[in-house]
């Protein structure tokens, strides 16, 4: 799948923000290896702190259903009733993806659905990581 193609997914996955509070809403399209897309937004709570991110829904929804081998995230984000933007996932996010991504090769995708599209690879957004093989 290319990668305006996932960004395309993570804008329609963005239509189902649930963003009240902040009124900025997230989409994201998260590729396994297998080939399958699962998608998530952000989904917000009135005591604030429940709130989930984009990209955790997507993880969690892929994990959860057996899937925690991926290789590549597309996100778009913005204020409601605005064209989405490039959205780089904030540091939770980050740190959730780096669990189940080798984080040399898996990609971050981010810019807008008709305008230039950008990458990097979860190591250069997050290096230094501490991840499971710290643990091991
Ligand atoms: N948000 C995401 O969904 N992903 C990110 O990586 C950054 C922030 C959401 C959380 C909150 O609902 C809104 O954007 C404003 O922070």
């Amino acid at each position: 799948m290319d990668d305006r193609t996932l960004l395309m997914k993570a804008a329609e996955a963005r239509n189902h923000s649930y963003s009240p509070y902040s009124e900025y809403s997230v989409g994201a399209a998260l590729l396994t290896k297998t080939g399958k897309v699962y998608t998530g937004c952000n989904v917000e709570n009135a005591a604030f702190t429940p709130g989930n991110c984009a990209e955790r829904t997507a993880v969690f929804k892929a994990v959860s259903e057996g899937e925690s081998k991926f290789d590549a995230i597309a996100i778009i984000g913005g204020k409601h009733g605005t064209e989405g933007e490039p959205a780089w996932p904030c540091g939770v996010c980050r740190q959730v993806l780096n669990e189940f991504a080798d984080n040399k090769t898996f990609r971050v995708i981010t810019g807008t659905c008709g305008g230039e599209i950008k990458s990097l690879t979860l190591g250069e957004l997050l290096p230094f990581a501490f991840g499971p093989e710290n643990l091991s």
